[in-house]
């Protein structure tokens, strides 16, 4: 897409699935690392569940946003920013927004392979990706929770970069993902 054809500024919608998806990835990471480590219970089971269930929602957040990315184009990185700046900026977001789409798939076939349903809130069930799998399950269960904690490295950069702009450089980019004020 030329530059003339971006858009200038985000829409509302996609400030409303990025702040929605931050909450919720920040909440399903520490759900994860959570129960993971915590004794077995109706507890466990809870945060197991809402873990599942709100990653699936994430999932297709995530498939909007890159539908609505490429269909709309998406603003060209700030101006103040330097080429490396620019470099570092979308290679952050490009990553993350495969993450948003890898995490959720590897979670589902891993569940399936483990013979577990995916359940969304209990108001239906996803379908099992794949047979049942010890060594499935256990090759794609290391490789969440590697990317897990690459995720979580990598939105400690980006959400830090935004707040360094935002109290430190005091330019606009924070206020780029921020509502308009007119
Ligand atoms: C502390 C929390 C966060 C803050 C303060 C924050 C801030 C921002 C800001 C200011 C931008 C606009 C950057 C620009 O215009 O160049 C942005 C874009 C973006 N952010 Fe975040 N963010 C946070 C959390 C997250 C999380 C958890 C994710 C995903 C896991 C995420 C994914 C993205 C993506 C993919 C973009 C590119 C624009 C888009 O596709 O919507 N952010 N963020
Ligand atoms: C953005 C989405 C997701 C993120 C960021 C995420 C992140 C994590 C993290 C950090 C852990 C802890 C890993 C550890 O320390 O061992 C974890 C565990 C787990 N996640 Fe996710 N997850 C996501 C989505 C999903 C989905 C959609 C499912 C299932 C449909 C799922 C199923 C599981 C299961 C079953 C575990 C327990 C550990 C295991 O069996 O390997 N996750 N997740």
């Amino acid at each position: 897409m030329t530059d003339l054809m971006r858009p200038t500024v985000y829409s509302p919608v996609s400030k409303w699935i990025h702040w929605i998806t931050a909450i919720l990835v920040l909440g399903i990471l520490a759900g994860g690392i959570l129960m993971t480590r915590m004794d077995e219970g109706a507890l466990q089971d809870q945060i197991f569940d809402m873990h599942r269930a709100f990653g699936v929602v994430v999932f297709a957040l995530a498939l909007v946003r890159v539908a609505a990315r490429r269909m709309l184009g998406t603003p060209a990185p700030d101006e103040t920013l330097s080429p490396l700046e620019r470099r570092v900026s979308v290679g952050v977001h490009h990553s993350l927004i495969a993450l948003l789409i890898l995490m959720p798939l590897i979670g589902w076939l891993m569940t399936s392979a483990y013979r577990v349903d995916v359940s969304v809130f209990g108001l239906f069930t996803l379908p099992h990706l794949m047979p049942k799998s010890e060594p499935i399950y256990d090759a794609l269960s290391a490789a969440h929770a590697t990317l897990g904690f690459l995720m979580a490295g990598l939105i400690a950069v980006h959400g830090g970069a935004a707040f360094i702009h935002r109290f430190i450089k005091k330019d606009g980019v924070m206020q780029r993902m921020l509502p308009a004020r007119d």
